[in-house]
């Protein structure tokens, strides 16, 4: 049986192998069940040949991970792509959670279809040019669970890797499911020049514990670190008052907080609603680089849910200028040399 999830129409050129009988002698399979085998070890050579010519043609490889779900990994990885493709930069963004692959929702692409033209899958072109791959073009029933087991998943893996026609990319991001499982690992070790992982997590303790088993996964799979991201760090509310005076508002729980009303009446206070700061002191502890903090927006729900990512419906707010802050120095991480990377499996 085939593990690989997509079929790819006659387009297809078969695996090379040896046509010659006599010159393959008393080698030649004799079963069923060698050939088969042999056709599946040249498949999985094209393959690992072409995930190393595709992988030449990317610049930078980012996987994006967090110990914890729903901290906000795909609202960062897209909000990273967005922000990258918004400079100019030429970006792919693969949604390698099979379970829940969300992008496309968040990207207004949902119910695109995937071309497959000789045996190449063609990304779906999103907001910016941003050119997206996710599991979720491939399920005719979003509703549906995904019940794949293990080879299925890491075949379909290898395929949204190997398989993608991505041409030249500055920048690819891949998106993840929480935890340190399968999905990374088969990335990890199957996709060569990997420039590193970015952990993102809330600031409170449990999301903080939970990213630094990110970073210590990157750690043992020799990947770099190339920083944490702290989302949800805090909320503005902002008013008006009498200028150039002292004003009091209730905080969470009542507390007051105190703050001054400049001399056009505008008025600021921060709520730290997950506390604040932790992302910035886990990645001291742990020695790994802070790429800064994103503000809890609700506006990033809203564009969530209606597909419009806050970035593109609101481009000059403050979740777009804390991204490009993010951006700007996520991009002083990765340098050409993008780490030793892994054996490819
Ligand atoms: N900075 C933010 N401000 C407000 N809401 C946010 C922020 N970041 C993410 N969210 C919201 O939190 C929810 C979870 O975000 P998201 O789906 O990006 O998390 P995730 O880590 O990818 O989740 P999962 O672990 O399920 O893949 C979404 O509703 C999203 O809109
Ligand atoms: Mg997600």
């Amino acid at each position: 049986m085939s593990d690989s999830p997509i079929s790819h129409h006659s387009g297809d050129k078969p695996p090379e192998k040896p046509q010659d009988d006599e010159a393959a002698g008393a080698d030649a399979p004799s079963t069923e069940e060698q050939k088969a085998q042999m056709e599946q070890a040249y498949a999985q050579m094209r393959r690992k040949l072409r995930i190393t010519q595709l992988a030449e043609g990317i610049k930078h490889k980012v996987m994006v991970l967090s110990g914890k779900g729903g901290v906000g990994k795909t609202t960062v990885a897209t909000g990273l792509a967005l922000s990258l493709a918004r400079q100019g930069l030429s970006v792919g963004l693969m949604d390698i959670d099979i379970t829940g692959p969300n992008v496309p929702k968040m990207l207004g692409v949902s119910g695109a279809e995937l071309h497959v033209e000789e045996g190449q899958i063609h990304p779906v072109p999103g907001p910016h040019g941003v050119k997206v791959i996710s599991m979720a073009f491939l399920l005719e029933d979003e509703d549906a669970p995904v019940i794949w087991r293990g080879p299925i998943k890491l075949g379909a893996i290898q395929q949204f890797i190997g398989d993608v026609a991505w041409g030249e990319l500055d920048a690819l991001i891949i998106d993840f499911p929480p935890g340190t499982s399968d999905e990374p690992l088969t990335v990890a070790q199957s996709l060569p020049n990997i420039s590193g992982v970015v952990v993102v997590t809330t600031p409170q303790d449990v999301a903080l514990l939970d990213s630094r088993k990110s970073i210590n996964f990157a750690k043992t799979l020799k990947l770099p670190c190339l920083g944490v991201i702290e989302n949800m760090a805090g909320y503005t509310l902002r008013g008006r008052g009498e200028p150039n005076t002292s004003i009091s508002v209730d905080g969470p729980e009542g507390t007051p907080i105190e703050t001054e009303c400049d001399a056009d009446g505008n008025w600021q206070v921060t709520l730290d609603l997950f506390k604040s700061g932790g992302g910035e002191s886990a990645a001291e502890e742990l020695g790994v680089p802070f790429l800064g903090r994103l503000p809890f927006d609700p506006g990033i729900v809203r564009g969530g849910d209606d597909g419009v990512h806050r970035i593109v419906a609101d481009p000059d707010g403050d979740s777009a200028k804390a991204f490009e802050i993010v951006v700007k120095n996520l991009q002083a991480q990765l340098t050409e040399d993008s780490g030793p990377g892994l054996k490819i499996i």
